[in-house]
């Protein structure tokens, strides 16, 4: 199998989605990829983050995990994001970062890239699906190929059952469950992004 170079780009004001970004990279770096693991770069003001105590900390957490770029991005063959629902759609940070893709757009180096996505919410009908459609929405607009888990392991009968997927809601710790189906969902990026580089 080739080995694809695979870049998980996470944005996490709390930690939820920096604790599903590191299960993603274990269990990528388990079957075979390439990986970076990557912050995508915060926008609110060093104000607001410091009047919250959880968001101080969790900035501090990621302190030493490099900021995705777009060179990042352009050297990736295969992406996996994971970033909160805010207000039922992408987070702004997420936003913003995607929006630094003109050039790479324009150029055609997203094509062809595989792409897949998870997402975490307070409430289980927050807009973790809507969420998730709009990073693959973007996937489209670049020519990018979405990996979706689908039901393609028994897994996804027992995570919460979301087949574009892998979601989460509430702020506690990572069952071993949701740690298996977000293994799923990385090995299966791994596994289709090597058929498509070979
Ligand atoms: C500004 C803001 C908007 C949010 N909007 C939603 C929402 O629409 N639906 C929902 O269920 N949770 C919402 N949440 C809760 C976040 O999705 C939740 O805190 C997040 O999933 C935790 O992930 P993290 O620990 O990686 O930051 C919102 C939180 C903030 C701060």
């Amino acid at each position: 199998m080739a080995s694809p170079k695979i870049a998980i780009l996470f944005y996490s004001t709390y930690g939820k989605n920096h604790s599903v970004a590191l299960e993603a990279k274990a269990a990528a770096e388990a079957a075979g990829a390439d990986v970076r693991l990557l912050k995508i770069p915060e926008t609110a003001p060093q104000s607001v983050i410091d009047s919250q105590e959880g968001w101080k900390a969790q900035q501090d957490r990621v302190a030493d995990i490099p900021q995705a770029t777009p060179d990042d991005v352009e050297w990736a063959d295969g992406l996996f994001f994971s970033g909160p629902v805010r207000f039922g759609g992408q987070s702004s940070q997420v936003r913003a970062f995607i929006d630094t893709m003109g050039g790479l757009w324009g150029s055609g180096a997203l094509a062809n890239k595989t792409m897949t996505a998870t997402t975490s919410a307070q409430n289980v009908n927050g807009g973790v699906e809507n969420a998730l459609m709009n990073l693959y929405h973007v996937a489209m607009h670049w020519g990018a190929i979405p990996v979706v888990p689908g039901y393609t392991d028994a897994i996804k009968f027992e995570d919460g059952g979301n087949p574009y997927g892998f979601s989460t809601f509430g702020g506690d710790a990572l069952t071993d469950v949701q740690k298996k189906s977000i293994a799923h969902q990385a090995k299966r990026l791994v596994e289709i992004t090597a058929k498509i580089i070979a």
